[in-house]
């Protein structure tokens, strides 16, 4: 690993997003998986340059441009401005987010286009295509509509079949029609150009073999391989929003020619943007050549969506190697998103754009907190549940991670002037910054969930020490103010600690939280520093609210109704996207279980309770005695083993979930009369249980 003075040069790309929609939430899976990355390893004093750009050319492009009667350049220009702020609200900070139909593309599309060609690399062939002679067009396949061969449903895409899933050529439609138009469409012959990508197998195979692709997608290039490569169709004929191929009048390079080409052209233009006089040749800093000539030192990594990776682990590497540039180091693929369960829908209101979002939920670390707390490094889907969400946002954001400050820095405000004095070693101080390399070596995995769950480990350890501790009680009692300052003060470095560790995750909190404490911004080898006596905080303020599950109904209800206001030319769907089904198809096997009849489950009488009183029995360690609402006559006098996790302040008017109909049992400190219901694992816990909004005291759950 480089040293601070030898800091390692890394180049980052997600995806280039289409300009003919907009950033919902299933893009943001990849956008903030990338910022995380890119986050963490310019906290570790990386030099760290994060590239994108829209991705702006082709058919779809040009016709939803027509259709809204403005130029392409318009459509384009408009998509920008949107995606660059739904960008930034999510905190996904490029260092440059350019546009594919920018000079810069023009000018290195064409010349590697020339180099593929001087290596022997390109060929034409003329092929028969799918023309829509009222609208004097070539169709792509998803241009190209009519009934399934299979199945007989109507108005199905050229290329495959919504209803039951067929793949076929557009040449096999039933009564095609075109898309565009409505007419007949007709086959004509026209000279494509083509990669000879059939010629670059042995070169794919090697680069492979290289450990640049994950263990699965290594996989799939094999499968690949088998079926054998076919040359690379990379032409389109007028009318195309796109660039011309030089010296070939009417022919336009095809949209994922030019695509990949604009990781470049961003960074070129980066490179161009850090230098004053623009010359990127001559920059202290960025060197265009330093990143991309074929013996180039820097690392160059690619996030990308499973659906894509056809693209670039075959024909994007193949580009590279045959026009003289250096190849990508890795390429991490992700999986699709999934919300409760299932491919986002406009139907059930699950289709939600970054924007929508924004207006509902407000906070974008929630989600950010959320998907990483999801994210490994396999390109398993990964699924947003919406009542997970609420949940475990409210629990480790709100009820672990911000508890620790909220309950101790009134104290040092109040009593101290501000003023710290900790202590000079405290064991959980200590354990938690031993956990500095696992998390970093999680992060740097993009195995973000597991570096979360160290986290949340270490902020159950810091909430132990506190209601160990209780300075709520110090506080009340005489002659105890240097332990209670002492024991704040650790409580506020436990939480530096925990700020700097989920600051890839939360840079907006954490800046928050560094002026609140009123320290530097903190990079990764602040673990080795400490906050120092007499060293004084700021006022602590409210930092973050409980998310509300209305809120998220709000949400989901405002995009069902979107549908209906609001139709658009939707880009068809990736055909990759229904190898999702295949997966969940075969986990369904490991469900395999020992049951219960409907009969043993109903025997259980689970009702929802109304917390009306929660407090600390003496002598318990780990009870509470809570009054439990049933709508009875009278409160269930019940004991929770739930000290360690919740302040009996903070229960008081919740609503939870009980087992009403347990045999009372006599324990030591009285009767218990029922059972609190609570999730845990090594995880963390106990969790109690909160319905859903609605929900009344006494209601049986069944
Ligand atoms: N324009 C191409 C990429 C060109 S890269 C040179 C494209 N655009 S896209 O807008 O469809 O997708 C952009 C990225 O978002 C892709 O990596 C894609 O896999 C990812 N996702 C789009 N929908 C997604 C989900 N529902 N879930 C997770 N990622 C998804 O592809
Ligand atoms: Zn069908």
């Amino acid at each position: 690993m480089a040293t601070a003075n030898n800091p390692r040069k890394i180049l980052v790309t997600s995806a280039l997003p289409y300009a003919n929609g907009s950033i919902h939430l299933g893009h943001l899976v990849e956008y903030i998986q990338t910022d995380i990355w890119v986050r963490f390893h310019k906290m570790q004093g990386h030099q760290v340059h994060y590239v994108c750009a829209d991705d702006t050319h082709g058919t779809p492009i040009m016709l939803r441009a027509e259709k809204e009667g403005i130029t392409p350049e318009t459509l384009i220009a408009n998509v920008h401005k949107e995606h660059s702020a739904d960008f930034s609200e999510f905190l996904v900070q490029f260092d440059n987010y350019y546009s594919t139909n920018a000079p810069e593309n023009k000018e290195l599309s064409q010349s590697i286009y020339k180099k593929l060609k001087a290596a022997g690399k390109i060929s034409t062939k003329t092929i028969e295509q799918f023309y829509d002679p009222v609208k004097n067009m070539f169709l792509p396949d998803r241009f190209i509509k009519g009934e399934c061969p299979k199945c007989h449903a109507k108005d199905q895409y050229g290329d495959s079949c919504e209803v039951c899933g067929a793949t076929y050529n557009p040449t096999e439609l039933i009564n095609a029609y075109s898309a565009v138009s409505g007419a007949a469409p007709v086959r004509k012959e026209t000279e494509h150009y083509f990669f000879k990508l059939s010629e670059c197998e042995q070169f794919l195979k090697d680069w492979t073999r290289s450990g640049t692709l994950q263990g699965e997608a290594a996989n799939k290039m094999g499968e690949w391989f088998e079926n054998g490569l076919n040359d690379w169709d990379i032409s389109r004929d007028a009318p195309y929003f796109g660039f011309e191929i030089p010296d070939a009048p009417g022919k336009y390079f095809y949209v994922w020619l030019d695509a990949p080409i604009g990781y470049m052209a961003s960074f070129k233009k980066l490179c161009a943007e850090n230098h004053p006089s623009g010359d990127e040749n001559q920059k202290s800093g960025l060197n265009f050549d330093e990143y991309w000539a074929k013996d180039s030192q820097t690392e160059l990594y690619h996030f990308i969506g499973k659906d894509i990776l056809y693209f670039h682990a075959l024909f994007w590497p193949a580009t590279l190697e045959f026009s003289g540039h250096r190849k990508p180091t890795q390429i991490f693929a992700h999986g699709f998103l999934t919300v409760n369960g299932e491919k986002m829908s406009k139907s059930r209101g699950t289709f939600v754009t970054a924007r929508s979002y924004l207006d509902h939920i407000k906070n974008p670390e929630y989600l950010r907190y959320y998907y990483a707390a999801k994210l490994n490094s396999t390109m398993e889907d990964i699924d947003l549940n919406l009542e997970d969400f609420v949940a475990r946002v409210n629990s480790d954001l709100v009820g672990k991670y911000i508890n620790i400050a909220s309950r101790t820095a009134g104290f040092i405000n109040k009593r101290f002037e501000g003023q710290l004095n900790p202590s000079a070693n405290n064991t959980v101080v200590s354990e938690i910054k031993a956990s500095a390399n696992v998390i970093a070596e999680s992060y740097t995995a993009r195995e973000y969930g597991k570096a979360l769950r160290e986290i949340m480990r270490l902020a159950d350890l810091a909430n132990g020490f506190v209601a160990d501790k209780a300075p709520w009680v110090m506080a009340k009692q005489e002659g105890q103010d240097a332990v209670l300052q002492e024991v704040c003060s650790d409580a506020l470095e436990m939480f530096r600690l925990l700020t700097l560790y989920l600051k890839p995750v939360l840079p907006k909190l954490a800046g928050e939280i560094e002026q609140f404490l009123n320290i530097a911004p903190l990079s990764w080898d602040a673990v080795a520093t400490s906050l120092l006596s007499q060293h004084r905080i700021n006022a602590y303020e409210h930092l973050i609210t409980r998310v509300d599950g209305k809120q998220i109904e709000a949400m989901t209800e405002a995009n069902k109704e979107n549908l209906q206001a609001t139709p658009t030319l939707t880009p068809a769907p990736h055909s990759q996207q229904r190898h999702a089904e295949h997966q969940q198809a075969a986990s369904a096997e490991a469900a395999e279980a020992e049951y219960i009849s409907i009969d043993d489950f109903t025997k259980v009488d689970l009702r929802i309770a109304k917390i009306v009183n929660a407090e600390h029995v003496e002598g318990a360690e780990k009870l509470l005695k809570l009054s439990l609402d049933i709508g009875e006559d009278k409160p269930r006098q019940v004991f929770a083993g739930i000290k360690s996790a919740y302040d009996p302040a903070t229960l008081i008017g919740r609503l939870t979930v009980m087992v009403a109909n347990l045999a009372p049992r006599k324990m030591k400190f009285g009767m218990s009369e029922g059972m609190v219901l609570a999730a845990s694992d090594e995880r963390g816990g106990p969790f109690i249980l909160s319905p859903d909004v609605g929900a009344a005291a006494g209601m049986k759950v069944k």
